[in-house]
């Protein structure tokens, strides 16, 4: 799978939404999230990202391998709705990010 990590915390550009393929790309609070289980490992998200966010999960740079885990967590209590456009944002965060400080924009 492939993982979204701390330069998208605050920024939420969202240019990676419409390269999935297959939709699996969730709107959060403060971030986006990838459906561990959904990707296809396609990897057309990863270049478009403005701020370089999208990593393959073995790609992470150590200093945000917590995101790893944050991108799976999100999941456990929405399972896997097969679409982020019908589920629309979500009102929440993984408690990782939910306690990043704020990013000065
Ligand atoms: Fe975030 Fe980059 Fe997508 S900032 S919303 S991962 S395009
Ligand atoms: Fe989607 Fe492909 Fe990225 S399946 S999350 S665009 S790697």
């Amino acid at each position: 799978t492939y993982v979204i990590a701390e330069p998208c915390v605050d920024v939420l550009d969202k240019a990676c939404i419409e390269e999935c393929p297959v939709d699996c790309i969730y709107e959060g609070n403060r971030m986006l999230y990838i459906h561990p289980d959904e990707c296809v490992d396609c990897g057309a998200c990863e270049p478009v990202c403005p701020v370089e966010a999208i990593f393959y999960e073995d790609d992470v740079p150590d200093e945000w391998a917590p995101y790893t885990k944050a991108n799976v967590d999100f999941f456990d209590e929405l399972g896997s709705p097969g679409g982020a456009s019908k589920v629309g944002k979500i009102d929440k965060d993984d408690p990782f990010v939910a306690e990043q400080p704020a990013k000065e924009e």
